[in-house]
């Protein structure tokens, strides 16, 4: 294995226009050729805009709300990361190849850059959307944490780069828009990180009826109650306090950070937040997609 020093905190590679982690910019090849089936449930999102909490309530779904089949792995295996590739630690195509199916799915791509065979197979999606501030805040923390990413530099340097999609993943404005018009031609359910704080109850059962399950009143409770921020938070097999130190240290921002909606306004100062409103509007113009900073 190398050393982590030759894997980690590397600057991110150009992946047809998106900046990805090196490694994965390296096996492109393997993400690109990922074979998907008729009956996977992909999970994408722009990163840190509530992945984990929708994987933890799908899970919860497939395995009739039974907490102790869910608390069989972690979320990282349960849901593996597709396109995630790092020599000796991770490889989601992989994983997914061994993994029976019905198979969850995660992605951070942008719609553009998803395997053809997502298309083809005609497969559900589920997008989760969360608003720009708060993603961009809880970014610079798991940039800190999580050690595949480059060094995020201070808090205004991050948004910079946030703003300017020269991060992991690319422009957020591009992520949610392109998934937001893919929605047209296929069958995508997009929800709304905001919506889910508002009323988890009614956002799960949009879910429950995207994905043809009938689930009983005692069921929906039980699934609230263990996907709630607080029961994740301290749940091992959800809060990615398995993955090794190294890769994640939670001493710096744990993983289950806040979880709120509106800690942007802890963050941004009054400039930041006047220039972030004068890009946001100018970029998300043509864009029906309305987002709510804070509920
Ligand atoms: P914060 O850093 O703002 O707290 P992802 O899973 O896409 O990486 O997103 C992580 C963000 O979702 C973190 O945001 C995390 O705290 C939040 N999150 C995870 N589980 C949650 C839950 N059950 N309820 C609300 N927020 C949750």
């Amino acid at each position: 294995m190398e050393l982590n020093e030759n894997i980690l905190r590397r600057q991110l590679v150009d992946v047809h226009g998106v900046p990805l982690f090196w490694s994965i910019a390296e096996e492109w090849a393997q993400v690109e050729t990922f074979q998907a089936k008729q009956d996977d449930l992909l999970i994408a999102t722009y990163p840190k805009s509530g992945t984990t909490w929708v994987s933890e309530i799908v899970d919860m779904l497939y395995n009739d709300g039974d907490v102790e089949k869910c608390k069989r792995d972690t979320i990282f295996n349960r849901v593996p990361f597709m396109e995630l590739i790092i020599p000796g630690k991770a490889n989601g195509v992989a994983q997914l190849i061994k993994m029976p199916s019905p198979r969850l799915v995660k992605t951070h791509l942008p719609v553009q850059l998803l395997p053809k065979t997502f298309w083809e197979s005609g497969c559900k999606i589920i997008y989760v959307a969360r608003n720009a501030k708060d993603v961009a805040v809880s970014y610079y923390y798991f940039y800190q944490m999580a050690k595949m990413h480059p060094e995020p530099g201070t808090w205004d340097e991050f948004l910079e780069k946030f703003v300017a999609g020269e991060v992991a993943f690319g422009s957020w404005y591009d992520h949610v828009k392109g998934w937001w018009e893919k929605k047209k031609s296929h069958p995508i359910l997009y929800l709304f990180y905001e919506d889910m704080k508002e009323d988890p109850k009614r956002e799960l059962e949009k879910v429950t009826q995207f994905l043809g399950k009938e689930v009983s009143e005692e069921v929906v409770d039980r699934i609230l109650h263990h996907t709630s921020f607080q029961e994740m938070q301290k749940n091992p097999t959800s809060n990615y306090k398995m993955m090794p130190t190294s890769d994640m240290d939670h001493s710096v921002s744990p993983f289950m950070r806040k979880g709120i909606a509106g800690d942007w306004k802890n963050h941004f100062t009054v400039a930041q937040n006047e220039r972030f409103d004068e890009e946001y509007a100018e970029k998300m113009k043509e864009s029906t997609l309305l987002f709510r900073m804070e509920i």
